[in-house]
C-alpha cells in the first residue's frame, strides 16, 4: 500500500468502526492487528516484554540502549531472540540527539542492524529524524517522531516523518506540557497519523483516546507492571500502589523534567537541580556538558534502581497512568483486554 493511501485511511477509528474497529493508519503502517504500542523504555524494555506485546498483536518496540547496556544483550541476537518468540512486527526506538559522535555512530549501526533483521517501524525521539527516514525509506520503513509541541512536529515532518507520537502531560519518562486534546488539536493539521502517548492505564482510557481520533496509543508505565518486564518487583508494586498524585516531575535525574514516583528518596532529594547545576544548565556552553553529565549519570542510576530487588533505590519513572493500573499481569492479557474493549465499543 502506498504512503498516500495509508494517510487516506482516517486517523479516527470511529469512522472505521463499521468495518474493522481496529484498523487505523497506524495499523496499516506498522502492519499490526491492534493499534497499541508498548513504548520504548530505558531501562525497562527487555526482549521478553517486546516479544509478548507483538505476539499478542500490538507493537513492541525495542530500546537499543536498554537491551545492550541494561540487559547486556547483543543487539542483533536480541532481535533474533524476539523473532524466535514471534514473527509479528516489532519497532525500534532511535534516540537521535546528536550529543556525542560516538553515540550517533552507534545509533546508525543499530538502525542498520534492525533493517537487516527485518524491522520496518522506527520511533525517533529528540532531534531531526531525517537521517533515519533516509536510511529506512528505501527498505519500505516507516518513521514516527515523538513530539511534545507543534514546533517539534514541524521539524519531524520536515525531516520526512510519516506519523507523530504526541507525548502529553500525563506521560511517563520525559513528559510534555500539553493535554492529549491540546496536542491532537495542534497536530491534526499535519495530516499524518497521530499516536497518543501518556496517561493510558486501562482499557476505558484507551477507548476514550481512540474515540478522540488518535490512530493508536503508546503505553509505557502499564507495561512495566507485567510478568514479562524484568524490572524489580518493588518497582512494579510501587506502580500498582501509586495514585496520580504520587507522580512528580523531577529535573534532578536527566536535567529536564522526568515523571517519577514521589518515593521517600525523591522527597528527600527534591526535584530541582542544585544551584551549580542550574547555573550550568542555563549557560550556553555549560548546558551541553551538564546535559551530558546528567545523561550518563542517569543511565547508571536508572539501570541500578530498575534492577534492585531490595527496593532501596527508588528512582522509579512512571506516568499518571498509574491510577488505572491495579495489578501485575501478563503483557499479552493487557493487549487482549484493550483489543476486546475496542471491538465492543
Ligand atoms: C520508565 C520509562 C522509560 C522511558 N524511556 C523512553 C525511551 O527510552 N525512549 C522513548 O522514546 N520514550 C521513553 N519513554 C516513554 C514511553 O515510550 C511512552 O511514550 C510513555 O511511557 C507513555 O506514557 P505512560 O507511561 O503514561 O504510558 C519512557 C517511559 C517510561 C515510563
Amino acid at each position: 500500500m502506498s504512503l498516500a493511501s495509508v494517510t487516506d485511511i482516517t486517523t479516527s477509528t470511529k469512522i472505521n468502526s463499521g468495518h474493522s474497529p481496529m484498523k487505523t493508519a497506524f495499523t496499516e503502517h506498522a502492519k499490526v492487528e491492534v493499534p497499541l504500542i508498548c513504548g520504548p523504555m530505558y531501562p525497562c524494555s527487555n526482549l521478553e516484554l517486546v516479544a509478548a506485546v507483538s505476539k499478542a498483536g500490538g507493537l513492541g518496540v525495542v530500546q537499543p540502549v536498554s537491551l545492550t547496556f541494561v540487559h547486556k544483550q547483543d543487539f542483533r541476537q536480541a532481535l533474533r531472540d524476539i523473532k524466535a518468540i514471534t514473527d509479528n512486527p516489532i519497532g525500534m526506538n532511535a534516540l537521535i540527539e546528536k550529543s556525542s559522535k560516538r553515540y550517533h555512530d552507534k545509533m546508525v549501526e543499530w538502525v542498520d542492524i534492525a533493517l537487516e533483521e527485518g524491522v520496518r517501524f522506527f520511533i525517533t525521539s529528540l532531534g531531526n529524524p531525517k537521517w533515519v527516514v533516509d536510511a529506512v525509506e528505501p527498505h519500505g520503513g516507516i518513521v514516527y517522531h515523538d513530539v511534545t509541541e507543534k514546533k517539534w512536529a514541524q521539524k519531524g515532518i520536515d525531516g520526512g516523518a510519516h506519523g507523530l507520537i504526541a507525548v502529553n502531560n500525563r506521560a511517563g519518562g520525559h513528559a510534555g506540557a500539553k493535554s492529549k486534546q491540546q496536542l491532537l488539536d495542534e497536530l491534526q493539521g499535519f495530516n499524518v497519523p497521530i499516536v497518543c502517548a501518556g496517561g493510558i492505564g486501562n482499557e476505558q482510557q484507551y477507548v476514550e483516546a481512540m474515540d478522540m481520533g488518535f490512530a493508536a496509543c503508546q503505553l509505557g508505565t502499564r507495561f512495566i507492571a507485567t510478568k514479562e518486564c524484568t524490572s524489580s518487583v518493588p518497582y512494579k508494586e510501587a506502580i500498582v500502589k501509586a495514585d496520580e498524585d504520587d507522580i512528580v516531575l523531577s529535573e534532578r535525574i536527566t536535567g529536564v523534567p522526568v515523571s517519577i514516583i514521589n518515593t521517600d528518596l525523591i522527597q528527600s532529594q527534591g526535584t530541582k537541580p542544585g544551584k551549580f547545576a542550574s547555573w550550568l544548565l542555563k549557560h550556553p556552553k555549560g548546558k551541553h556538558w551538564m546535559r551530558m553529565f546528567y545523561t550518563i549519570r542517569a543511565a547508571f542510576k536508572l539501570r541500578k534502581s530498575s534492577m534492585d530487588e531490595t527496593g532501596k533505590q527508588e528512582y522509579w519513572q512512571a506516568g499518571k497512568s498509574v491510577a488505572g493500573i491495579n495489578e501485575i499481569e501478563p503483557a499479552g492479557d493487557i493487549v487482549e483486554r484493550f483489543k476486546q474493549a475496542l471491538i465492543k465499543r
